[in-house]
């Protein structure tokens, strides 16, 4: 007696949060997916891949870092893709399709591209040669259906918070040339591929967001190729902006679709009931946003736990920002993006 009002218990427990999952909810809500970043040494972590390799939640994969320039071409000339690889096969092992991420980013780059003081044609031929060149070797690869072609971030975090363009080694060297540079080389390389700029801090209207239009619209009215604006949405609890949906919406106007590419949520710790129910509030916002536009094609989460998640590593005392806990339980959160699909 006392065994079966523990089962009873423990049922109850497990269907306390729906039944309801995040993937199946997304594509019952016509979207091609919700997905996750994931990075190679988590696949090492047997409950972390049983869970990544959930369908019903995830339908999507973008690698963290092993599609990046320096994980990708070390040195000049010489192509290592056996990171990016191994997320394709654990992907494709489930069914699961993909976005590449990135080619072209100030961030995780190999020294010898700035070391080597290259001039404006040099630097676009680099370029050139690696957005063709690692595109090329994933084509065909990442979305696995007809229906369903690759995605790319071509071009990853070009503004600054102004909406003016951050002054990296590209810009400083090519202007904006190495723009349609990587997008006509990532087109050539996969005619096939959806290619998207991605940049963060622009989930609401405001400059940035219109530095962003204003480039797409400068592109498409040059003919240069450019299907997609990735919304990172690497977000602060309470602080979702009221205009998110409409600038999703301004975005998609433009002629192009929409990708929340990077949601995640993060607090100042310590976490506690009232920033978690902020928190499951804040997804779901996000999500229905994401849902109300019909050219919001899908939303990945920067990782789905707290346990691999980028953020207590980068903000001092901030950290809790995923959907899941660090002991792979799910968090209220999970509830929100519920929420949010069936709003
Ligand atoms: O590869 C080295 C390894 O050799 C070394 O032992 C180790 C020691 O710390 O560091 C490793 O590099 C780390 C790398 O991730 C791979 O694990 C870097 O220190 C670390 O800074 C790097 O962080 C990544 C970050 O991008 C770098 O900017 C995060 O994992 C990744 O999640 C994050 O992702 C970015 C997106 O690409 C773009 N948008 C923002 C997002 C969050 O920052």
């Amino acid at each position: 007696m006392a065994k079966t009002a523990t089962i009873i218990a423990t049922l109850l427990l497990n269907v306390s949060f729906s039944v309801a999952q995040l993937n199946t909810l997304a594509q019952a809500a016509g979207k091609l997916y919700f997905g996750t970043a994931t990075d190679n040494p988590e696949l090492t972590d047997l409950p972390y891949v049983a869970q990544l390799e959930n369908t019903a939640d995830f339908h999507q994969l973008t690698p963290a870092n092993s599609m990046k320039w320096d994980a990708t071409e070390p040195t000049r000339g010489v192509f290592t893709f056996a990171g990016g690889d191994q997320i394709v096969a654990q992907a494709q092992a489930n069914g699961q399709i993909m976005r590449g991420h990135n080619c072209v980013w100030h961030n995780q780059l190999p020294d010898w591209v700035e070391a080597g003081d290259f001039d404006n044609a040099t630097l676009l031929s680099i370029i050139e040669n690696h957005c063709g060149t690692l595109v090329g070797h994933y084509a065909g690869q990442m979305y696995l259906a007809e229906s369903q072609k690759d995605a790319w971030d071509v071009i990853n975090e070009p503004f600054n918070d102004d909406g003016t363009f951050a002054q990296d080694v590209f810009f400083n060297t090519t202007g904006t040339s190495y723009i349609p540079t990587a997008l006509r080389a990532a087109r050539a390389a996969d005619p096939n591929a959806k290619l998207y700029i991605n940049d963060f801090n622009i989930e609401g209207t405001g400059a940035k967001s219109t530095g962003m239009a204003n480039l797409v619209k400068q592109l498409k009215a040059e003919g240069v190729p450019i299907d997609g604006i990735g919304i990172q949405s690497h977000l602060i609890v309470g602080e979702v902006p009221t205009t998110l949906q409409q600038n999703i919406q301004d975005f998609v106007d433009l002629g192009v679709e929409v990708a929340i590419t990077e949601l995640d949520i993060r607090m100042t710790l310590p976490y506690t009931p009232i920033l978690a129910a902020q928190q499951t509030e804040d997804y779901r916002t996000v999500i229905s946003a994401c849902k109300a536009v019909a050219g919001c094609i899908g939303v990945t989460v920067w990782d789905w736990t707290d346990k691999f998640s980028w953020v207590p590593g980068t903000f001092a005392g901030q950290g809790a920002a995923c959907p899941w806990d660090v002991n792979l339980d799910k968090k209220p959160a999970y509830e929100g993006i519920v929420e949010g699909w069936l709003s």
